[in-house]
């Protein structure tokens, strides 16, 4: 029987989980899998991928309304379901609001994995840490130890900044580019990122749903975090946005102190393509990188590197940029 997996969070990364897991391109010879979308939108995903040609439709199951701080939506939602990849997060919101999305929420949706007996993969981010001061950061650390604790065969993605067409990130640097006369850039731009293609982060999702003991053996109970072949600094990635976009413009250093104020005024305001928060602020002063200390660098492009037959290399944003940018 083929495997079901269900992808929980329909935004940027479940669209391209979704596209990578029902590709036709495929070399695989194992059964594929059927997929199933469930997010508390989710037919406008599913909509868009009924337009693309290049996917097996038929492997794509009717949508699924869930909503990960209700638990009793996915009871139903991961009924039969042998994987549960767990997407949702917020990049902005109240301390309340990151603890129930991305704390509880990502502990019900462990919790209601391990009922339906389905392995998880859960995407956390680089920078999850129980002791920080931004909510972002704090409450992905909390949801990855709900997740362990729950469910200790889960697999933890940790991706840094992930790009390609649709990204937040490039996408709204490159807005921005248009509307100011300069590109600002906090306490000098010197934090560094090491941005991760999204279809790469698509590609380790299939590895890692594969019922293979090998690879389970591998990542089961793991944290692997999730960078690209580069690292630049910030600066060096609005020199990026600059180039990919064909715009000159002088890049311009903002003190963090001046960021926080304007966050503390902004804050207040409906959120636009301008809003900056003052935990966006904060987190910027922490680099974004696969962590030195452990070898997971290696395990994420070994992964992809030992069980892929076409043994592509993880992709560049000199590769991916100028195709939507
Ligand atoms: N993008 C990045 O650069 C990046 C980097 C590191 C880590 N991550 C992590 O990767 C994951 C996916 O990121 P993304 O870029 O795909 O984010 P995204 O585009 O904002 O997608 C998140 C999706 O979660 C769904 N959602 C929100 N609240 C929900 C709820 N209560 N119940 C069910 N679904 C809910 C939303 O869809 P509906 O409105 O339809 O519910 C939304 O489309 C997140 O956990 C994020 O923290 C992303």
């Amino acid at each position: 029987m083929s495997q079901k997996i269900v992808i929980c969070g329909a935004g940027f990364l479940g669209s391209n989980v979704a596209r990578t897991l029902l590709s036709r391109a495929t070399t695989s010879t194992r059964r594929l899998p059927l997929v199933q979308i469930s997010s508390r939108h989710p037919q406008a995903v599913q909509n868009s991928l009924a337009a693309l040609a290049d996917l097996d439709h038929t492997r794509l199951l009717f949508p699924c309304s869930v909503d990960i701080t209700k638990p009793e939506t996915l009871a139903r939602a991961f009924y039969g379901a042998n994987v549960v990849v767990s997407l949702v997060g917020i990049m902005n919101g109240t301390p309340e609001e990151f603890e129930r999305i991305q704390w509880e929420g990502a502990e019900n949706v462990a919790h209601a994995a391990r009922r339906a007996n389905a392995r998880l993969i859960h995407v956390s981010a680089i920078g999850a840490d129980a002791t920080s001061t931004t909510p972002y950061a704090r409450t992905k650390a909390f949801g990855e130890y709900a997740v362990l604790d729950a469910c200790p065969d889960a697999t933890i993605i940790r991706p840094s900044i992930i790009f390609g067409p649709g990204d937040g990130f490039f996408n709204r640097f490159a807005q921005l580019s248009k509307f100011f006369p300069f590109m600002p850039v906090f306490g000098g731009g010197l934090s560094r990122f090491q941005p991760v293609y999204v279809g790469d982060i698509g590609r380790a999702i299939e590895i890692i749903s594969r019922d293979d003991e090998v690879i389970q053996k591998e990542v089961c109970g793991r944290i692997i975090e999730a960078g690209g072949p580069d690292v630049f600094t910030y600066r060096e990635i609005m020199k990026l946005v600059l180039k990919y976009t064909n715009r000159r413009r002088p890049i311009v250093s903002i003190p963090f102190a001046v960021g926080m104020l304007q966050g503390a005024v902004m804050e207040r305001l409906p959120e636009t393509l301008f809003t900056v928060t003052r935990a966006q602020v904060e987190q910027l002063k922490s680099d974004n990188i696969v962590s030195s200390s452990n070898l997971d660098q290696a395990t994420f492009q070994d992964l992809i590197a030992n069980h892929t037959s076409t043994h592509d290399p993880l992709r560049s944003v000199h590769d991916i940029l100028p195709t939507y940018l």
